[in-house]
């Protein structure tokens, strides 16, 4: 696990633990480093230390880590992941944030390596369905103003948050549509724009929010999740399926099975 002093990583540490399949070897993050992994993740004592991420290749080896799971930050990330496939250790990637540049260095150095990973900016479930009703919906409703309002904790580091990128990804895509507009302020005219918008506040585990608004009417489509569990357990679920599979990059639409 690497990010396993984080929010994410705690919860993934206990879905692990609650997982007969899995077992965790390795652990990694800048701090709480000595300190027991499943202490951390109050899961119980696990007897994995938390590792210095400096010695990430080392200890890959040492545990013969088949799998690492990584929710850190975008640049630790792009230098990470480079490491992990040269280790020949399969990835699940859940941070978000990674600019162009990063997303070609994490994906370059796993067709390098040979090794099999899932890139996902978001593990639930329902966000997959919901990025299916909203491709549907566009369709209908492609003359549309499109708005995409995402909310998250007061601790989030990126904005907008993966997930509404991939929302306004499948929308353009769908629709053809070019430009996204980030938040507005001033004079501000609406063109044929996606409008995304970040809220930031509390503990809000995550809500995003596509609204279709035409003439005399509107759709809003929501999905809101609770608390992180169904993005920690999607990224366990991630851990196991991608253990018997062929090299590649996989999305949790392959997990899913959706054609
Ligand atoms: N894909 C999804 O389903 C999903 C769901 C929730 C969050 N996320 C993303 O996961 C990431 C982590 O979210 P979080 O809420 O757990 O954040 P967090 O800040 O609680 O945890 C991140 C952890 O990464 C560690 N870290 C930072 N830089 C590091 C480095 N260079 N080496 C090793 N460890 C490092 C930090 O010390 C921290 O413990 C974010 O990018 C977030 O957007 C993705």
């Amino acid at each position: 696990m690497l990010g396993a002093a984080g929010r994410m990583g705690g919860l993934i540490i206990q879905n692990i633990v609650k997982n007969g399949n899995l077992q965790l070897v390795s652990a990694f993050d800048l701090t709480k480093i000595g300190a027991d992994a499943g202490e951390v993740a109050q899961a119980g004592n696990l007897g994995v230390p938390i590792s210095d991420i400096n010695d990430l290749g080392t200890i890959l080896n040492d545990t013969k880590t088949d799998v690492l799971i990584d929710f850190t930050i975008a640049d630790a990330t792009a230098a990470n992941a480079p490491i992990a496939a040269s280790c020949g250790v399969n990835l699940v990637i859940g941070t978000t944030g990674l600019n162009p540049e990063q997303q070609e260095i994490v994906k370059g150095s796993i067709t390098e390596n040979n090794i099999s990973a899932v890139i996902a900016p978001n593990y639930a479930v329902g966000v997959n369905v919901f990025f299916r009703i909203i491709r549907e919906a566009a369709k209908y409703l492609a003359d549309n103003d499109i708005e995409i309002i995402e909310v998250h904790h007061n601790q989030k580091q990126d904005a907008p948050s993966g997930t509404a990128l991939k929302a306004a990804e499948v929308i353009a895509e769908e629709l053809n549509k070019t430009e996204f507009v980030y938040g507005r302020h001033g004079k501000a005219p609406r063109g044929d724009e996606i409008g995304i918008h970040a809220v930031r506040g509390g503990d809000i585990a995550g809500d995003h929010t596509v609204l279709f608004a035409g003439d005399g009417e509107r759709i809003e489509i929501k999905h809101q999740a609770h608390t992180r569990q169904a993005f920690a357990a999607g990224a366990v679920k991630a851990a196991e399926w991608i253990s018997s599979k062929e090299p590649g990059i996989y999305s949790i639409e392959d997990i899913l099975g959706f054609d």
